[in-house]
């Protein structure tokens, strides 16, 4: 430690003079070896500061000369103040100033001034002042950036993400960067005051199958066996609340290695918690509570609680999702019973198959959607959810529906199309015919494109909502076998027990997602805390006593000394960053992220690494070209 103790008393005794963002303790001028350069930040000084005389340490943003004069705008991540000098300063002073490029680091000494008339920038919280230098030390000089932090066309991802230092300057990532920290403190504060004990769980586990691919670490000490970097903390969990430690949290990091979308990373952040002596109210209830809590500390917002809930048959019923945009209508309506009356061979079929034919109605989207928009919109279903077409009738000013394919309908059964969809002049009425997933695709995917295009909601408008009672399983055809919705240790409902034996389609478990904005924002369930229910779920899977045991053993072996009825959910905290944040990308909320295809542009990782440290892990890489 650097001998400091000048400036610990100051902190003790002296109360900073200015509403600092933090407590930096003013700069002593007969200690000039202290930590701290600068007195003040970029961001703070104002009128009442005038005449006073300033440090402040920053980056050069902008640079200009006028008329023998120097300016430069120096930012730091609390905001922007402008520098000058001019020949009254000194000639060195200024030629000093004018050296200084994009991105130069530097200390700058002066007297803060109030800006002549007429010069105020109202856009600048410190717009009122400028600081008249009088001293400029050059702390580290940049390289000509690729970009700059202010600069007004954002740079393609790629670059931003390799100079991620570059792109984590400019303001809204800053602003990102700290509402992340703030959701974070929050979630962490709200758990605390309700009892809850941060424990962590480790990094290096095993690999336990039924989830998304495992990221593998080779056990050097241990020959050709491999640790598993957690998908989540999930048993791990469990086993404390069987260890008695009855409300537990944790901001825990997760890696699954699965294909990536824009709300999926490799390695991602949940707020994980879980609850001893609960049912699936209480879960609820406490996230609820959380939920309000960050939407009126955030945003500004009231949330009336509760918060509604729907089932998730309800919400493929209406949605065709199981994560349902709540912030418009436009829901799906089943026709099948109208079409199976009508001559339109592909309605009929369908029908006839004992498949379904449902719509939505968009409402007054007639006028805008062209022919060749709405075969865009065919070519979309088709390409994107398997969709065979999509059948469609315009609402005509006269009330009659119009399509290529009315001729095939009867006057009468028309009309019974427009009342079952509350069809109105200038509404455009989809039809989707096919298996239910299918349908369901297809019609969940239109009806948020068209939300979107046809502006149906106000973008800035937050809606919450959960989605209970998911499946127990979920049948993979191409490997024959049922396969947990959630996860293998999630509980069935107390009256479908039964149903895991006659017919585990049906089961359904106590399952919760939050949903906000069409986004699953968190997932959590009750889970079994009963060895035999446990074992004829493995059983279910596919997995018998002996592999189950292999697996799985601790936990079965756990569930035998006394464990707890228990349940719980993990909130993926990148993904409320995300929405709270109304961000397009996962990339932007988090401050290192990967790439689409799982790599670090930064520092370029994945990277091959040398012989001798895949010799001292038994592990020899075969060439692609021997494969
Ligand atoms: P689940 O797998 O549903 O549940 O994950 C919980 C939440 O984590 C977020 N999430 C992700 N975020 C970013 N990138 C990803 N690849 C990703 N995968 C998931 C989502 C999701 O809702 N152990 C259980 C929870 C429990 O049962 O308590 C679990 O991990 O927001
Ligand atoms: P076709 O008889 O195949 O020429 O289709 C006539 C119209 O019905 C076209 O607009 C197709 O997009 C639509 N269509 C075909 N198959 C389906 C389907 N399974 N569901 C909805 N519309 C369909």
């Amino acid at each position: 430690m650097r001998p400091n103790s000048a400036c610990v008393e100051l902190r003790a005794t002296e109360e900073p003079a200015y509403n600092a963002p933090f407590a930096i303790p003013p700069k002593p001028s007969t200690i000039s070896e202290l930590l701290v350069l600068r007195t003040h930040t970029c961001g703070e000084l104002r009128l009442d500061h005038v005449g006073q005389e300033v440090t402040l340490c920053g980056w050069v943003d902008t640079y200009r000369d006028h008329g023998g004069g120097a300016f430069i705008d120096l930012r730091d991540r609390y905001g922007i103040t402008q520098v000058i000098a001019d020949v009254t300063d000194g000639e060195a002073l200024v030629k000093s100033l004018q050296q200084l490029r994009s991105e130069d680091v530097v200390l700058i000494t002066g007297k803060v001034a109030e800006r002549l008339e007429g010069q105020n920038n109202p856009k600048l919280a410190t717009g009122e002042i400028e600081l008249r230098c009088s001293h400029v030390e050059l702390l580290n000089k940049s390289t000509p950036p690729p970009f700059t932090p202010g600069q007004r066309d954002l740079p393609g991802e790629d670059l931003r993400l390799k100079h991620r230092y570059l792109d984590l300057r400019r303001t809204e990532m800053q602003e990102t960067m700290l509402l992340r920290s703030k959701i974070i403190k929050a979630m962490r504060d709200y758990f605390e005051e309700h009892d809850f004990i941060d424990v962590e769980t480790p990094i290096l586990g095993r690999s336990t199958p039924e989830g998304a691919r495992d990221y593998l670490v080779p056990s050097r000490v241990h020959h050709s066996t491999f640790y598993a970097l957690p998908q989540s903390p999930q048993l791990y969990k469990q086993i404390l609340m069987m260890a008695g430690y009855d409300r537990y949290v944790q901001v825990a990091r997760c890696f699954r290695d699965e294909d990536l979308r824009a709300d999926r990373q490799p390695e991602f952040t949940q707020l994980d918690m879980e609850m001893s002596f609960v049912d699936a109210d209480d879960v609820i209830g406490m996230i609820d509570g959380l939920v309000s809590r960050l939407a009126k500390d955030l945003l500004g917002i009231d949330v009336p609680l509760p918060l509604p809930r729907m089932t998730y048959d309800e919400a493929m019923r209406r949605f065709g999702h199981d994560a349902p945009d709540l912030r418009f209508g436009m829901e799906i309506v089943d026709c099948t019973d109208l079409a199976a009356q009508a001559e339109f061979r592909v309605f009929k079929s369908v029908a006839e198959a004992g498949n379904f034919v449902r719509a939505i109605n968009a409402k007054g989207a007639a006028p805008k959607y062209s022919r060749k928009m709405i075969d865009e919109l065919t070519t979309y279903v088709q390409q994107d959810f398997g969709a065979k077409g999509l059948a469609w009738f315009r609402v005509e000013e006269d009330g009659s529906l119009w399509s290529p394919i009315a001729k095939n309908f009867s006057p009468e059964l028309l009309a019974q199309f427009k009342e079952r969809l509350e069809g109105e002049p200038g509404d455009l009425l989809l039809f989707s015919a096919d298996a239910w997933d299918v349908t369901c695709k297809a019609l969940y995917g239109l009806r948020k494109r068209l939300g979107a295009e046809l502006e149906l909601y106000d973008p800035k408008a937050m809606n919450f909502s959960w989605v209970v009672e998911f499946p127990m399983f979920e049948f993979d055809a191409d490997e024959d076998r049922w396969v947990a919705m959630h996860h293998p240790f999630t509980a069935p409902r107390e009256q479908d027990v039964e149903l895991l034996t006659s017919d585990p389609g049906k089961a359904r478990a106590i399952a919760y997602d939050l949903v906000i904005n069409g986004s699953e924002a968190g997932g959590g369930t009750i889970r079994i805390h009963d060895n035999a229910l446990q074992q004829k779920v493995f059983d279910l899977l596919g997995m018998d006593a002996e592999v189950a045991q292999e697996r799985f053993g601790f936990l079965l072996e756990a569930l035998q000394f006394g464990a707890p009825p228990h349940g719980g959910i993990a909130l993926g905290i990148d993904r409320f960053v995300m929405l709270f944040g109304q961000l397009e990308s996962i990339r932007d909320c988090i401050a290192f992220p990967k790439t689409q295809k799982a790599t670090d542009m930064m520092t370029e990782a994945p990277g091959s690494v040398d012989n001798k440290q895949l010799g001292e892990l038994n592990i020899r890489v075969v060439p692609l070209s021997e494969q």
